[in-house]
C-alpha cells in the first residue's frame, strides 16, 4: 500500500506517457499545458517522454508545433519566449495508429522500447486514453496482445469519463479492462477530484477543531452544491443527447463532491482507506424506489431559447446534432439522503445545468438556527450561519456569521469572513488535469475514482433514469440565462429553505458575497 507522504518525496519522472486521443480537444486544451506545467515547476525531469497517438499522420515535428500551441493558447506557462521550451518539445514523439489493427501496436512497442532506452525511463508506461470509451476495451487487448505491457517497469491505464452509459454497460466495460490489468493499475479520472477547492474540502473539514465537532445531523440544515454553467452543448450535441445532465455532471462529478462533504474521517490518509469511506457514503444514498419518489425529488429540465449576456442563443432543441424532439435534461436539481447515523434527516441539494446565468461550482453547509430565544424579545431575524466552498472559477472560503451591529443602536447584522485563495498574489492555481496526470504518474491513486465507487453511483443514477425513460415524470422547460425551472425552487421552499446565491449572482438578492457593512 502507497502512503501519500512518502509518495511526496517521488516526481512524475520515469515515466513514458501514450496519449490516445493525441489530436483530440482534451489532449490540446489539458494535457499538454498541464506536461509544460509539470515541467516548468520541475515535476518531471529529463527522464519522461511522450508518444502521442492518433489516426491523423503527423511528423513530430508537426505534432511538437500542435503541442507549442496548445500550450501557448491554454496553458499557465507560454511555451514561447522561454529557452526551456526547446529543451520540453524534444520528448514529444508521435505514431499514426489505427486502434484496431494488431500490428499496429507491435510497432508502436518498437517505439516505445527504444524511447524508453534513450530516455532510461526503466520501463514504467502510462497509458492515457483520451477516448471514447467503447474503445477501452479493444485498446487494452491490444496493447496487452501487442507485448506492451511486458515491461520491467509499472504500468498504468487512465481513463476518461464516462465510464459507461448505465450499471450493466459500466460493468461489461470493467470486465473487459480488467482482463488485461488489475484495479489498482486503473485510474478512473474525474477532474473534479483533482480541482483545488475540491481537495480543501477535506482539509478544511479534518483540521480544524472548529468544524467536525458540528459536521453532522445535529448542527447542520443542509448542503447544497451547484454547478452552473453558461456554455450550452457546444458541438458535443451527439454525445450529450445521449447522456444527459444527470450521467454528464451528476454521476460522477457531483456524487464525488457529496462523498467529500460526508464521508467518515479516514484511519490513515492512504488512497484505499480514503476511498472505502467514499465507498461508505455512496452506500449509503438512498435509492429512490418508485417513479413517485424520482418526481417529488429530482427536478428535470432542458433550456429554450433565451438570451445570454443580451444575446438570442438557440433552444437545446435547435443545438447542432439533437433532435428536435429530445426529452434530454439539461438540468437537473435533486434532494439527496445520505441514510447514516450522520446524516439521517439533513438533505443534500444538488444542481447543475448548461445555459444558466453564471459558471460556477459552489458548495454552501447551512447550519441549523440557533434557539432564537436569546434575540427573540428583540425582534430580530437570525440568518443562519453558512460556510460556502467556492470551487470556481473564484477559488476560496467564505463563512457568514452573526454580530452586533456596531454602534449604540441595537441590531445583529451578518458579517462575513471571505478567503479569497485565487484572488491571492503570487497563487496560480494547478489546474485539476496537472495534479491528476502528477499522482497517476507518481502512483497516487486518491483522486480517482475505485471501481465500487463507480458501480454504486450507477446504480443511483439508473433508478432516476429508468423513471425518466418511462415519461413518468415531468420535463420543465428553463428559458436560457434564467435559473432552471421554478420546480427546482419548490424543491427546497417545500423544506422550509432556498438555494442560496451562488458568487453574489443571484437578481433582487442580498449580495451577501462582499462582506456586509454597516451603517
Ligand atoms: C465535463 C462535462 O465532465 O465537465 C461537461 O462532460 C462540462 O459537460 C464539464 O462542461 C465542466 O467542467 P468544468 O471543470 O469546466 O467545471
Amino acid at each position: 500500500m502507497t502512503d501519500i507522504a512518502e509518495l511526496n518525496d517521488y516526481g512524475a519522472d520515469r515515466t513514458l506517457f501514450f496519449i490516445f486521443g493525441a489530436t483530440g480537444d482534451l489532449a490540446r486544451r489539458k494535457l499538454f499545458p498541464a506536461f509544460y506545467s509539470l515541467y516548468r515547476e520541475g515535476k518531471l525531469s529529463d527522464r519522461f517522454a511522450v508518444i502521442g497517438l492518433a489516426r491523423r499522420p503527423r511528423t513530430n515535428e508537426q505534432f511538437r508545433e500542435d503541442v507549442r500551441q496548445s500550450i501557448q493558447e491554454f496553458g499557465r506557462y507560454k511555451g514561447e519566449e522561454d529557452k526551456q521550451w526547446e529543451k520540453f518539445a524534444d520528448h514529444f514523439h508521435y505514431m499514426s495508429l489505427d486502434i484496431n489493427k494488431l500490428e499496429a501496436f507491435q510497432q508502436l512497442k518498437g517505439l516505445a522500447d527504444k524511447l524508453d532506452d534513450t530516455y532510461d525511463i526503466g520501463g514504467n508506461r502510462l497509458f492515457y486514453l483520451a477516448l471514447a470509451p467503447e474503445l477501452f476495451g479493444s485498446v487494452s487487448f491490444n496493447l496487452r496482445d501487442g507485448g506492451l505491457l511486458e515491461t520491467k517497469g509499472w504500468r498504468r491505464l487512465v481513463i476518461e469519463k464516462p465510464f459507461g452509459y448505465d450499471l450493466p454497460s459500466a460493468e461489461k466495460l470493467n470486465e473487459q479492462i480488467r482482463q488485461v490489468f488489475n484495479e489498482d493499475e486503473v485510474y478512473r479520472i474525474d477532474h473534479y477530484l483533482g480541482k483545488e477547492m475540491v481537495q480543501n474540502i477535506e482539509v478544511v473539514r479534518f483540521a480544524n477543531a472548529f468544524f467536525e465537532p458540528l459536521w453532522n445531523n445535529k448542527h447542520i440544515a443542509n448542503i447544497q452544491i451547484t454547478l452552473s454553467e453558461t456554455v450550452g452543448v457546444e458541438e458535443r450535441g451527439g454525445y450529450y443527447d445521449h447522456a444527459g445532465a444527470l450521467r454528464d455532471m451528476g454521476q460522477n462529478h457531483m456524487l464525488q463532491m457529496i462523498t467529500m462533504m460526508a464521508m467518515e474521517p479516514p484511519s490513515r490518509m492512504e488512497p484505499e482507506d480514503i476511498r472505502d469511506e467514499k465507498v461508505k457514503v455512496l452506500r449509503s444514498l438512498r435509492i429512490f424506489k418508485d417513479p413517485e419518489d424520482v418526481q417529488k425529488y429530482v427536478v428535470r429540465g432542458q433550456y429554450s431559447a433565451g438570451e445570454m449576456k443580451g444575446k438570442p442563443v438557440p433552444a437545446y432543441r435547435s443545438e447542432e446534432g439533437v433532435p428536435s424532439d429530445s426529452v434530454t435534461e439539461t438540468y437537473f436539481a435533486a434532494k439527496v439522503f445520505v441514510d447514516n447515523f450522520r446524516w439521517a434527516g439533513v438533505p443534500f441539494y444538488i444542481r447543475t445545468g448548461k445555459r444558466l446565468p453564471v459558471k460556477t461550482t459552489e458548495v454552501v453547509v447551512e447550519f441549523k438556527n440557533m434557539p432564537e430565544n436569546v434575540y427573540f424579545s428583540r425582534k430580530t431575524k437570525l440568518e443562519p450561519n453558512l460556510l460556502v466552498f467556492r470551487v470556481n472559477p473564484t477559488e476560496g472560503i467564505y463563512l457568514k456569521m452573526n454580530a452586533k451591529q456596531p454602534g449604540s443602536q441595537w441590531g445583529i447584522v451578518p458579517i462575513a469572513m471571505d478567503f479569497c485563495q485565487s484572488c491571492e498574489v503570487g497563487i496560480n492555481t494547478p489546474e485539476a488535469y496537472e495534479r491528476l496526470l502528477y499522482d497517476a504518474a507518481r502512483g497516487d491513486s486518491t483522486y480517482f475514482t475505485r471501481w465500487d465507487e463507480v458501480a454504486l453511483a450507477w446504480k443511483f443514477v439508473d433508478r432516476i433514469e429508468s423513471a425518466w425513460r418511462e415519461q413518468s415524470t415531468d420535463l420543465h422547460s428553463y428559458s436560457a440565462g434564467t435559473w432552471g425551472p421554478e420546480a427546482a425552487v419548490q424543491l427546497l421552499a417545500k423544506d422550509g429553505f432556498k438555494w442560496w446565491p451562488v458568487n453574489g449572482q443571484h437578481e433582487g438578492e442580498v449580495v451577501w458575497a462582499t462582506p456586509v457593512t454597516t451603517k
